[in-house]
């Protein structure tokens, strides 16, 4: 019997060791290193050798002379996931779906097998078929072209793919795959290189879409070696608050278009609706005007989004006053409030301060500084502002109101919105000619303070 092959792998960064050793020397991590079997009888491929001998090697073209026209996408059936991948999936592409566990991206893979009109392979090692088909059952299918085929080792799968020839694929998930080739078992780094390199090879030669689920370990990022994300072609990511009802897809990295892109979803009793138009339902258009909350006109990657943010403060009980935010930068609010302090002379220091995004969204975007602002002194002062007002600038430390980007686009979404006014920086240039919204100019904080209190 031939010797048995060992390697070390950091489990960590998949860097590759011959022996074992504490730290790994890529990623500095310790105890991350451990031995896996590895065994390459032949060269592996996704079909069987014989068949992949008469392959033709691939020769030069001329980037004019090369057709990219077959590259016509996949209308995957729903409007925000196809915004997300650029416009449908591209046939031959790998893309990997990341997400905590129980966020829906089986859910969502699912009800797209179920929706496409073409032939769909969905391949489960996560789940019994019964237990799919009662899935389906409660997205309620319209079409059903979807094959459900539960099996984990990849020579199997491709020998189904080979006698059904489906038009898309896909795996759920990445890492309850195996192939022969390798001897470790599923989910180590080198199994989940193996059966990666398989599946592209597969897509490649046969212009197949191929959709993977990638478990991801507590620190968000995705399971196995970072070389995974680098072998696929888009790496989605599908996360939210378990306990909100949104889901937000986003693109990590994408060959075929832009990783500003995201989609908006809401899980419901029957899978996940499509929210085609976000900031109805991110403010709570309440018909009493109360204190401390203003409206922000954010944007979330190329969309223009309306969110409400929701601030209390009060006399703080203890002698440390307590600031927490949540979906908002904890040390950017401090810094608003010190200008506060500072520029417009708010004696915050000795109140509690507590400022809430609403809908479970976490916003990174500066725009949404005025509107924090806003509702600290509406709280503050106890007095509402009218809810037909909305908000997009920055707040630097000297107190100045700064531009911030695409502000037309933001103004637009207000206006259509049924917003009366929108508070902007002076600086913004703006070239719309007649709105039906005010837009209201302003330099430095003071001049808002002018308006609230
Ligand atoms: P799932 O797709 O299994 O998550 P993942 O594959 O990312 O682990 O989603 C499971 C969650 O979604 C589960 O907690 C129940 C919920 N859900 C609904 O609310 N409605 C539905 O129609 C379905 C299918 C799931
Ligand atoms: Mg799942």
């Amino acid at each position: 019997m031939a010797k048995i092959k060992t390697t070390f792998y950091c489990q960590n960064c998949g860097s590759q060791y011959s022996k074992w050793q504490g730290q790994c020397t890529a990623c500095k991590e310790w105890n991350t290193i451990a031995e896996e079997v590895l065994q390459t009888p032949e060269k592996s491929d996704w079909k069987s050798p014989a068949s992949a001998s008469v392959k033709r090697a691939a020769k030069p073209l001329l980037i004019n002379e090369i057709d990219a026209s077959q590259d016509a996408r996949i209308d995957v059936v729903d409007l925000e996931f196809n915004r997300v991948l650029g416009g449908g999936l591209v046939p031959g592409s790998l893309t990997l779906l990341g997400g905590e566990p129980g966020i829906g991206k089986s859910t969502l893979l699912l009800q797209m097998a179920l929706r496409l009109p073409y032939k769909t392979l969905y391949v489960s090692g996560e789940e019994s078929q019964k237990q799919i088909k009662m899935r389906a059952e409660r997205i309620n299918p319209v079409a059903s072209n979807c094959y459900i085929l539960t099996e984990t080792k990849t020579q199997n799968i491709f020998k189904q793919i080979e006698d059904l020839q489906p038009d898309v694929v896909v795996v759920d998930s990445i890492q309850t795959l195996h192939s022969d080739y390798i001897e470790s078992s599923a989910g180590s780094i080198s199994q989940i290189k193996e059966c990666t390199t398989e599946l592209i090879k597969f897509a490649k030669e046969t212009a197949t879409p191929v959709i993977l689920v990638g478990h991801i370990t507590k620190d968000g990022h995705i399971a196995g070696p970072k070389i995974l994300e680098h072998m696929v072609d888009t790496v989605l990511q599908f996360e939210g608050d378990r306990n909100h009802v949104f889901r937000i897809l986003r693109a990590n990295k994408n060959r075929f278009g832009s990783t500003n892109e995201l989609g908006i979803y809401e899980m419901q009793g029957a899978g996940l609706r499509e929210v085609s138009n976000p900031s109805e339902i991110l403010i709570s258009r309440k018909d009493d005007e109360l204190s401390g909350n203003a409206v922000a006109a954010t944007l979330e990657g190329m969309r223009p989004l309306m969110i409400e943010v929701q601030a209390l403060v009060s006399t703080a009980v203890y002698g440390t006053p307590q600031r927490s935010a949540t979906g908002f930068n904890a040390k950017r609010l401090n810094m608003l409030l010190a200008v506060l302090e500072k520029r417009a002379g708010f004696r915050l220091g000795a109140k509690d301060v507590f400022l809430n995004i609403t809908g479970g969204i976490t916003v990174d975007d500066p725009a949404i500084d005025l509107a924090v602002v806003a509702a600290i002194l509406s709280s503050n002062e106890d007095e509402a502002l009218p809810k037909d007002y909305c908000f997009a600038a920055e707040v630097g430390l000297s107190g100045e109101i700064r531009p911030v980007q695409r502000v037309e686009q933001r103004i637009l979404e207000a206006e259509k919105l049924g917003f009366s006014t929108i508070f902007v920086s002076k600086y913004n240039k703006i070239s719309l000619k007649k709105t039906a919204i005010k837009i209201q100019l302003l330099s430095k904080i003071e001049d808002l303070v002018g308006f609230i209190v």
